[in-house]
């Protein structure tokens, strides 16, 4: 049977009163929180970074950390994010040169290593590192903003990574990022995505009820 996570996006979170919202949604039965990264430069705009991310770690001291590096050259600050004791740290094919490297010296710091692929970069070209990744993110959106809708075409992106993990024997999660809601989860399970980051559609008024229908949906 698959384990899938839900992964909730603190990009759509309150940050007036974050770390009350992190408590309150990790009691709901939540144990992973995605960490959207952004640097302004790799996308067009910028949320937080390991200022932040050590609060998040003290308002939720057990939970799962699955850290999104919307970053150019993202394995600059693996250091001072791990530092946090993260879950994992996924970093776009598009921003480095080096993705096989970078992907090895995330694992040896002990960390998964995830890599990402935008709307418009094919799975083929992450076909080669695979079997250097624990998870890989399929964004569903142009990455940089909570809030847009869905791109279809993703879900056949998330069924050939799939195919890819079944016929190389590989393990890695497969993760899916934007434009998540209620109404679309059914097709990207099916399709085999097991670790469901959704933002807008979880963090507002009735948070923990929002998480609630997600983890019931996808258990
Ligand atoms: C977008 C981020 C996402 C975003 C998802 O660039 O990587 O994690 O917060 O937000 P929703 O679920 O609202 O599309
Ligand atoms: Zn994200």
């Amino acid at each position: 049977m698959v384990v899938r996570i839900l992964s909730p996006s603190m990009l759509s979170i309150d940050f007036g009163h974050m770390s009350d919202e992190l408590i309150n949604i990790t009691a709901a039965g939540v144990d992973t929180i995605h960490v959207d990264v952004m640097d302004g430069v790799f996308v067009p705009n910028i949320s937080f970074g390991p200022p932040v991310i050590k609060y998040v770690r003290r308002a939720i001291p057990d939970a799962r950390l699955d850290v999104h590096m919307m970053v150019q050259d993202p394995v600059r600050y693996l250091d001072a994010i791990n530092a946090y004791n993260i879950w994992s740290f996924t970093i776009h094919a598009e921003a480095t040169e080096h993705l096989e490297d970078d992907l090895r010296r995330i694992r040896e710091a002990g960390v998964r290593a995830g890599v990402a692929i935008s709307p418009d970069t094919p799975v083929s070209s992450i076909e080669h590192v695979l079997g250097l990744a624990d998870m890989v993110l399929v964004m569903s959106v142009y990455p940089g903003f909570g809030g847009q809708s869905f791109i279809p075409g993703s879900l056949d992106k998330i069924r050939r990574v799939a195919e890819l993990r079944e016929s190389g024997g590989y393990s890695y999660n497969i993760e899916v990022d934007g434009g998540v809601v209620l109404d679309n989860l059914d097709l990207i399970l099916e399709a085999g995505a097991d670790v469901i980051v959704a933002g807008s559609a979880i963090f507002g008024d009735n948070t923990a009820d929002n998480a609630r229908e997600f983890l019931d949906r996808i258990r």
